[in-house]
């Protein structure tokens, strides 16, 4: 049983919520630091009431240098940092880029100077398969080239890994791991937390499934006259709770000096391509439901098709992905449900 302090940055987020639970699980003591730009205060109860232990949660903004160093003098032995904050609404990013260069690369250069200052040696990083734009090749592995992003957050994405490796090289008591994820979808079994999109959601899974509760009109398909099987786009979704394990076998990996190099990369997804018709065929099944749907015209800025080769965290991380698509689905479905209660 370790109780090693864990830094959890968008700690009430979707993907920070659910990997603090993992941390909790396997007897990390996690701190979370969040601004509730884009999440909620009771996500923090809710890992409680599901490990039994409530994340320290405090409430304030990465960009506040001030605030951050505070809280680094008030917490110290911090082991390792997971940083989740960001802002990620991709189509968001393309309306208010300086919004999303500012938040995304200040939060994280005041994170590195912080462990600078205060000899925190290890962080996990939340990228995305993004910076790999549409590749040429598929399955997509860690050295496939990276394209330039469509959208800035993808950029700060890319940025922010590029800072992160200079900091390891600069300083070698710094060494850090980059998390590539294809796309998470889905809630904790539990279903008392999970995907908390505010207001429209941008992603599939959560239209599917406000759709299925009646709170969207229907899905629109973005199009189906791509060059795929069943002509929609092709994605690699994984179940957040797969997920969130690989964030915990980083941590370790870094911990325990299991590393390879101080700066390494990981994709994250079941290497599975699936399309959006296969995700509605999928909660279909999954729910019993039939999904009212129409197909439109493309979105502007998505690639036609990409899935990951997970070789490397596989072997590295010791992990691979355990639940189905429909696991999946169904869970998010089922979070779905109880978020109707809520609204
Ligand atoms: C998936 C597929 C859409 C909504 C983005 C980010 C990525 C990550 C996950 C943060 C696409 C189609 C979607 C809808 C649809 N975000 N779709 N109707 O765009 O692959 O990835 O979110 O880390 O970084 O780029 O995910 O769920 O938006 O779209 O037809 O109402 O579903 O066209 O083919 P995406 P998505």
């Amino acid at each position: 049983m370790n109780h090693h302090r864990i830094l959890v940055t968008g700690g009430t987020g979707y993907i920070g919520s659910h990997t603090a639970v993992e941390l909790i699980e396997k007897g990390f003591e996690v701190i979370s630091i969040d601004n509730l730009h884009n999440s909620e205060a009771w996500i923090n109860d809710r890992i409680g009431m599901i490990t039994g232990i409530s994340p320290i949660l405090e409430i304030f903004d990465l960009c506040d240098i001030e605030k951050l160093d505070s809280f680094f003098q008030k917490y110290k032995g911090i082991k390792a940092i997971i940083h989740f904050a960001a802002f990620k609404a991709v189509g968001e990013s393309v309306e208010k880029p300086l919004e999303y260069y500012r938040n995304n690369i200040v939060s994280t250069l005041n994170l590195l100077e912080m462990m600078k200052k205060y000899g925190v040696k290890a962080m996990v990083f939340s990228s995305s398969c993004t910076v790999y734009g549409q590749p040429d090749t598929l399955p997509v592995t860690e050295v496939s080239p990276l394209k330039p992003a469509t959208s800035p957050y993808g950029n700060t994405k890319k940025i922010c890994e590029d800072i992160i490796h200079d900091a390891t090289i600069a300083h070698n008591e710094i060494k850090a791991i980059s998390l590539r994820y294809f796309n998470p979808i889905g809630a904790h079994p539990s279903a008392l937390i999970g995907e908390l999109p505010r207001g429209v959601p941008e992603n599939l899974v959560p239209f599917i499934t406000q759709t299925a509760i009646g709170l969207r009109d229907e899905l629109k398909v973005f199009g189906n006259d791509y060059n795929t099987p069943d002509g929609s786009c092709i994605r690699d979704y994984l179940h957040v709770s797969d997920l969130s394990k690989a964030h915990v076998k980083a941590v370790e990996r870094l911990i325990e000096c299991k590393n390879k190099s101080d700066y390494e990369i990981f994709n994250l997804g079941t290497g599975k391509g699936v399309s959006v018709f296969e995700v509605i065929n999928s909660f279909e099944r999954v729910s019993g439901m039939k999904l009212k749907y129409r197909i439109t015209g493309r979105r502007p800025g998505d690639i036609e098709k990409i899935w990951a080769d997970t070789t490397l965290a596989n072997k590295e991380l010791g992990w691979k992905t355990v639940y189905s698509l429909d696991d999946a689905v169904k869970s998010a479905w089922e979070w779905g449900k109880n978020l109707r209660k809520i609204n």
